[in-house]
């Protein structure tokens, strides 16, 4: 099987769901569930990516991944296989059996949407459908890993961080931003027997991954704190971290 997937012909924007509002050429504009346009460059945590490579896991709808291409990158994205999918919480059955189907419907036109919008945009962005808790030597090494919004809904979001780590000269982590959080190297539970969020494990303090990507040799971090827009009405802090392998 090869590595990356084939692209997908997707013929009806009506057959997609987007995640993130994109202005797609030969289209006009297409409404996502999260605006990041007018926040990108502090999203990506202000890096340039001319003549870089860069590793993305989670790429959604790809506004990110036709963003850093459009700015010079050579972008290999990552994102779930059909089977098994995301990592949903482990829910008795009673939570998860009514929720999953229409989630893989969603994820169906999720895929179908990044392939439309990679069509549009004429993209040479590549996408491997795998694990990336073990991510396939074949990809080779990067300059840029980026982890945007994704490690809060895998079980072990430090094994993804070392992953990229092993492959990729700089990482940028994105993630909501807790106030309450801060101040301590915290990774808090999301999920509960009340709540019920079955597609999100974790939230993060900025001093967790600060002090994990220490420990992995990233002595040089920087943190910043960023709002971007969800549902085209109410906004939302996240912070970005880069790490290098600098000295501080
Ligand atoms: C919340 S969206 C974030 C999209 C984009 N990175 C951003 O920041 O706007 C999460 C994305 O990560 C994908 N994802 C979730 N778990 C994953 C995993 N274990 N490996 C790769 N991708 C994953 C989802 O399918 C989705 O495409």
């Amino acid at each position: 099987m090869s590595l990356y997937a084939e692209p997908r012909t997707v013929f009806s924007i009506d057959d997609c769901h987007f995640y993130h509002t994109m202005d797609l050429p030969g289209v006009g504009t297409v409404i996502g569930d999260w605006d990041l346009r007018t926040g990108v460059d502090d999203y990506l945590g202000r890096l340039s990516f001319a003549d870089t490579r860069v590793l993305e896991i989670g790429p959604a709808s790809g506004y990110l991944t036709f963003e850093m291409e459009r700015r010079g990158a050579s972008v290999v994205s990552i994102e779930v296989p059909d089977d098994p999918g995301w990592d949903f919480v482990s829910f008795p059955s009673a939570v998860l059996d009514p929720v999953l189907p229409p989630r893989r419907e969603i994820m169906r036109r999720l895929k179908n949407s990044y392939w439309f919008a990679h069509a549009a945009n004429k993209s040479r962005a590549k996408l491997h459908y795998g694990d990336a808790y073990n991510l396939p030597d074949a990809i080779g090494e990067f300059d840029i890993a980026l982890m945007a919004n994704v490690l809060l809904h895998c079980r072990a979001p430090l094994q993804i961080v070392e992953q990229c780590a092993r492959r990729a000269k700089t990482l940028v982590i994105v993630e909501m931003f807790y106030p309450e959080l801060e101040g301590s190297s915290i990774c808090r539970l999301a999920p509960s027997a009340e709540n019920k969020q079955w597609d999100t494990w974790w939230h993060f303090s900025t001093d967790f991954f600060r002090q994990y990507l220490g420990v992995l040799g990233f002595l040089k971090v920087e943190t910043a704190i960023s709002a971007h827009t969800h549902l085209q009405t109410t906004s939302y802090p996240m912070f970005t971290i880069i790490g290098s392998r600098e000295q501080a």
